[in-house]
């Protein structure tokens, strides 16, 4: 996860010419390369496009800035009606070219993994403004406005549904939804938020292309994984790093596969720390199969050369 980014001095350099982090999401050549980097000093099994999950809220007129060290910051949504599901695919249609690009210039086996976020955590980002976790907004109008959170899941669901289908038929082989805050909704919530819009996106993505292949990673999702994993339909589940594999395999249906879940602090700290949660960890899904992933997002401040040996514990397995 965050395959590229800033601990690559490479990534630095492409960022810094496309002038931001956005305009470098919308420049089909840069973020190609992007995507590319990491590929080609690592030799992954996977490339994962170079985009961001709030790419669609802006592609649906809401207004979006990154800053440097803030995160993410855009006027909270305050009525369904302002977006427009319409216009979006003109605004995202770079990030299709991208796909398209990077299906040319990738060699044929390495898959490559288009994305979205879930809609409930895209609507987090859209109601509260900001990120952080606590997104105190969203879970307020859950309770006092349902309605309107409601309509705002649904046309997100909508938009989804069309942007993944883009990006399949622009040579994605598989997609990945993002539900990062998942967590921070209660059962009922979860079941009306998360499960139900991502059963919709996989069964729409499904009915158009039977081999489509989708990964949801409901973060945080604890005790309401399996129920996620069984009613959705997904394909396969990413991991967050506190949900262990022997946990999740009693939860979920047999042969389920698992992405995930090493904790992007070991990627930090590398040494004996790191080995040893990577032999565990490839222990523990030993004979059950399995997607060798983080847990979560790869930081700034990783040294490349802890990849590296990752890489080499994993290929020596
Ligand atoms: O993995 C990849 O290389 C693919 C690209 C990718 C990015 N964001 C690039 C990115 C993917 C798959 C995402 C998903 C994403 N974006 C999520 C879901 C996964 C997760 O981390 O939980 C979320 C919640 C976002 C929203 C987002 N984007 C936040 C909160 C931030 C700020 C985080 C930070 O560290 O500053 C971003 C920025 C972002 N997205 C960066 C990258 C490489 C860092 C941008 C930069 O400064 O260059």
């Amino acid at each position: 996860m965050r395959q590229a980014g800033r601990y690559l001095p490479e990534y630095r350099a492409t960022r810094a010419q496309a002038g931001d982090f956005l305009s470098l999401c919308l420049n089909p050549v840069l973020a190609t390369e992007a995507t590319l980097q990491p590929i080609r000093k690592f030799g992954f099994d996977a490339a994962i496009l170079f985009s961001d999950i709030l790419i669609l809220p802006m592609a649906l007129g809401q207004e979006l800035r990154f800053t440097e060290g803030e995160g993410p910051r855009l006027p909270p949504l305050q009525r369904a009606a302002e977006l427009r599901l319409e216009k979006a695919p003109g605004i995202y249609a770079p990030v299709l070219q991208t796909v398209a690009n990077l299906r040319a210039a990738l060699p044929r086996e390495t898959a490559l993994i288009g994305f979205a976020g879930g809609p409930a955590t895209v609507a987090c980002y859209m109601l509260d403004g900001e990120g952080g976790g606590g997104f105190p907004r969203i879970r307020q109008l859950a309770y006092e406005n349902p309605g309107f959170v409601n309509d705002v899941i649904n046309i997100l669901t909508e938009a989804t549904i069309i942007y993944l289908q883009g990006q399949m038929d622009a040579g994605a082989d598989c997609l990945m939804l993002f539900e990062s805050w998942a967590g921070i909704f209660p059962p009922a919530q979860f079941r009306k938020l998360v499960i139900e819009p991502n059963r919709r996106i996989a069964a729409a993505l499904k009915a158009k292309n039977p081999a489509a292949k989708i990964i949801g990673f409901p973060r945080l999702a604890g005790l309401m994984l399996g129920e996620y994993v069984r009613k959705t339909g997904i394909d396969a589940v990413g991991l967050d790093t506190v949900t262990g594999i022997s946990h999740a395999a009693a939860a979920c249906p047999e042969n389920t596969i698992f992405q995930g879940n090493l904790d992007p602090l070991l990627l930090k700290l590398g040494g004996a720390a790191m080995e040893e949660a990577v032999q565990n960890l490839l222990a523990s899904v030993r004979g059950r199969p399995h997607i060798f992933n983080l847990g979560h997002g790869i930081t700034p401040d990783v040294p490349e050369k802890n990849v590296a040996r990752l890489m080499e514990l994993i290929r020596g397995a």
